[in-house]
Order: C-alpha cells, then structure tokens, then sequence
C-alpha cells in the first residue's frame, strides 16, 4: 500500500516533541512491514546543511490559498526505507522556530494546500494520506475541497491523529475565506465551525475516513469533558471511527548498547556502563559524585499539564527523601525560574537544564535511577519509555499513555516496571516517590529487577505498526 504520512516535524530532522519521535519512526516500522511509505515536511531553515546535502531538487509550483499566490520547491530524500519529501518556501519556514508566530495559520495552510497539490509530483498517488494534529488537519479538507473536480485524487483515504487534543488550530470565523480560501459552505454545514470559532482539529475529525490517537486510554478520556477541551461531542460523533494505538519508539535510535550520546554504554545484562554514565551526569552538572543517591529526572516541556505544578508544590519534600534532581526542558517561564533558583538553593543536589537537547536527554536517561512523569493528561508519553529502556525506573501518574505502558511493581505484582499513583494530588505523588526511594535504598536486588523488566520490554513499533496498517487496509 502507498502512503504519505503528513506531518509538521520528524526526527532526526527537525523536532520540538514526541510528535517528531513518531514521524520519524513509524513511517520507518511500517515500510519495514511492507507498505510503500512516504512522509511530507516543510523545509524550515533548522533543517541542518547536512540533511540538505542529501536532498535532491525535483520540482516546483505555486500554491495559491485565498489571494495569496506562492512558490512552493520540492526536494527529496531517501533514508531508512522511506521518502522524505521538503516543501521549500523560506519566506514561511525560514524563521526562528518552528511554530509560535502571529501566522502560523497562514503557514500551515499554505503547506496542507502545497501537499495536496504536489500529490502529482510525488513518485507515486498515495492510497492513504496519513495527518497528524492541526497543523496538517487542512490537508483532509483541501483535499475533499478539490476532490469533487479531480478523478486521481477521488479514491484517496485519510487518517488523521490527534497527538495532544489541546492543540486545535482555533481561528475566527472572518479567516475562512482570508486564511484559508475556504468556501463559506464549509462553515455553513459545521464541518469548520466550533463554538463560533474556526476549528481545525474539528474538521479534520469529521472529514478523515478515520481518526486515531496515541494510546487505548486516551482514546477512552477524550469522551470525557475533562480532558477533551471541548471537543467531547466530537469525539462522540467519530466514535465509530477512532482508534486507540499506543506509540512506539525506535529501538534502534534508543539503545543503551550502542548509543554514541552516552559516556559508556551497557545492557540489562552488564550494567557497568551505566554507573558510569551517572558518575559522569553527576560530575557535568555540578552534582555531588555519589554512586548511593538515588538520582531521579525531569525531562520534559516545562507546562501544566505535564504535572510540574505538583513537582513544584512538593518539591521540598521530594529533596528531603535524599535524592539527586535532575531537570531537562523548557516551558513556562515561571517553571524555568522555580527550577533554575533551586538548583541554586540546592547545589550539588539539584541540576537545572532549561534546555532543549537531544544528546543531554540520552545522557539524562543513561544516567538516571528514576523518572519522574506525573502528568496531568498525557496521550501517549514517549520519555518512560526511553526511560524505561535506559534502566531509568519511571514513577508516573495512571493517565493516558503512561498507563498503557508502565505496569506497576507495587506489592504482589509480578510484571511491574515502574511506580503509579492515581489522583492528581502531590501526596499521592509524594506517597510513591517515597516508595521508589524505599524500594533503592532497601531492596536494591528487588529495584533492580525492576529496572531490568523496563530495558527488556518492547517498545518497539511493530505491534502498532501492524495495527496502522490494519487500518489503512479496512479504509
Ligand atoms: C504529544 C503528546 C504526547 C505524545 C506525543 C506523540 O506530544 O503530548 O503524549 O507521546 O504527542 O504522539
């Protein structure tokens, strides 16, 4: 089967999240069960040279949206299997980041019509056109727009997956024909409109021939108010069309056996190499060189719904059970700051890395005992799953992905990998942080076995893999 998985970022070429964890692999995990696969990006100016140097130049067109008329290059590239498609317009993509300006929408509406309308150009039509979240949610609805007076593109299936439903695209109704040179008929009949705004997210659920999202959980709590955020009796509506598949992570890039990143590496078999990599995190971040403090990290975006709050509320009482602190990530200003002055009232104890990178994120993981996620929502999470393969022992909050893929090593259980606590409140969090501090300090063969079942568990795309491709083919 051909398919073009559209998608705002992907590793290793461009990346802000986990969305890019998963553009960057499972396009990779489905050619490698057969499928023909391609995937389509835009070609923002932190694309490196050494990329760029891969690609080829194909073609051009212009791409009209409203009254905008707009060159659009196409560069290609093959790489683990899979076509890497680049749309080139710098004027659009040669910024600062990659979103956060004041016209993402205008951005992301020129490249969703720029990838239908490249379709032709492609090396071959795609039977499924595989979106991903509101940056590409335009390209189901350009797509049907221009369906109805182009016979190639008729057939064409889509899937369209919601990584983080607090993301919608949200524009005013005035855009509709300004932004995104949209027929007041698809206002009219609701597939845009939501709550008297433009929603793109809206849209693309209602107009894909299927929708999924990132783990079986998820899918069940976006029914419920309190994690849809307003998009409940969308959900709803769809039911009969959404699907709950649980990310994987590349097993090839994240493994301890192999991983350049890190100082030493190791197995779950021979574990020296990752007392090595902590003594060394410890020493590169100012920590006290301790190989008997249980060192536990943060890597994460620095925002509410991540659960830092509860780090924040409870973060005396986290130092006063004797750990090492280890904080990765940017976000909130107001996070940035907590973290950084108390790596300054806690030196030698608490390191803060108001950062985003990758190599340190595989040290971190390398070089640490525990994990620490109590996020308040999270669809899938990716980082306890590298955690988890890097020996780290996660301690997370039962939501979402987390709770599809930590099992927990309470008392009586035979399987567990990791620490889970139920309510999002800082004593429940304190409660099994403590208990993940027992378990280091008291039963360190037990912690250890523990730690063992995450780096011997598969994470690997395959099963999911398997389950995209099922779905592509019932389409
Ligand atoms: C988003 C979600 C995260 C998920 C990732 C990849 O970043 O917040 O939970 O793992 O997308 O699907």
């Amino acid at each position: 089967m051909n398919v073009l998985f559209v998608a705002s970022e992907a590793f290793p070429f461009c990346k802000t999240g986990g969305l890019a964890d998963v553009a960057g692999s499972l396009p990779i995990a489905l050619a490698e069960g057969g499928d023909n696969v391609s995937v389509i990006l835009p070609l923002y100016g932190q694309i490196s040279q050494e990329w760029r140097d891969k690609m080829n130049y194909r073609n051009y067109i212009y791409v009209d949206v409203a009254w905008r008329h707009q060159y659009c290059g196409l560069f290609s590239m093959e790489y683990r299997g899979v076509t890497w498609y680049f749309v080139d317009n710098e004027y659009y993509f040669r910024r600062g980041g990659l979103y956060g300006d004041y016209d993402d929408g205008e951005r992301f509406a020129f490249f969703s019509k720029a990838v239908v309308n490249l379709l032709p150009s492609l090396n071959c039509m795609p039977d499924v056109i595989h979106c991903n979240d509101w940056q590409t949610a335009l390209v189901p609805v350009y797509l049907k727009d221009v369906a109805t007076r182009w016979d190639a593109v008729r057939n064409i299936k889509t899937v369209f997956t919601i990584h983080n439903v607090e993301y919608q695209g949200r524009y005013g109704a005035e855009t509709l024909y300004d932004l995104f040179g949209l027929h007041e008929g698809w206002w009219n009949d609701g597939t845009l409109a939501m709550d008297g705004d433009i929603n793109l997210m809206k849209a693309a659920m209602l107009v894909s021939d299927a929708v999924t999202t990132v783990s079986p959980t998820y899918a069940m709590q976006l029914h419920d108010s309190a994690y849809a955020h307003g998009l409940e009796s969308i959900v709803s509506a769809v039911s009969y069309k959404l699907h709950g598949v649980l990310n994987g992570i590349d097993m090839t890039s994240y493994d301890p056996a192999v991983d350049k990143a890190l100082p030493a590496v190791y197995t779950p078999e021979e574990m020296e190499g990752k007392a090595k990599c902590k003594a060394d995190l410890q020493v590169s971040l100012g920590l006290r060189e301790d190989p008997e403090v249980p060192l536990m990290a943060i890597v994460s975006r620095l925002v509410g719904h991540k659960g830092v709050d509860l780090v924040c509320e409870g973060f005396d009482r986290i130092m006063d059970m004797g750990v090492q602190l280890v904080v990765l990530g940017k976000g909130d200003e107001y996070y940035e700051d907590f973290f950084r002055s108390q790596a300054y009232r806690y030196g030698g104890r608490v390191a803060a890395q108001v950062t985003y990178s990758e190599a340190l994120s595989r040290r971190i993981y390398s070089g640490a005992d525990l994990f620490l996620m109590p996020s308040k929502s999270e669809p899938c999470g990716l980082s306890q799953m590298i955690a988890m393969r890097y020996g780290a022992v996660p301690i997370v909050r039962k939501t979402g992905g987390l709770a599809d893929s930590v099992k927990s090593c309470q008392v009586g259980q035979e399987d567990g990998t990791g620490l889970l606590f139920n309510d999002y409140k800082v004593e429940d969090m304190l409660g099994v942080i403590h208990q993940a501090v027992q378990l280091y300090h008291g039963d360190r063969a037990g912690f250890n076995i523990v730690r063992q079942r995450g780096m011997t568990s598969d994470f690997s795309w395959k099963r999911s893999a398997a389950d995209y491709h099922n779905i592509y083919q019932n389409l």
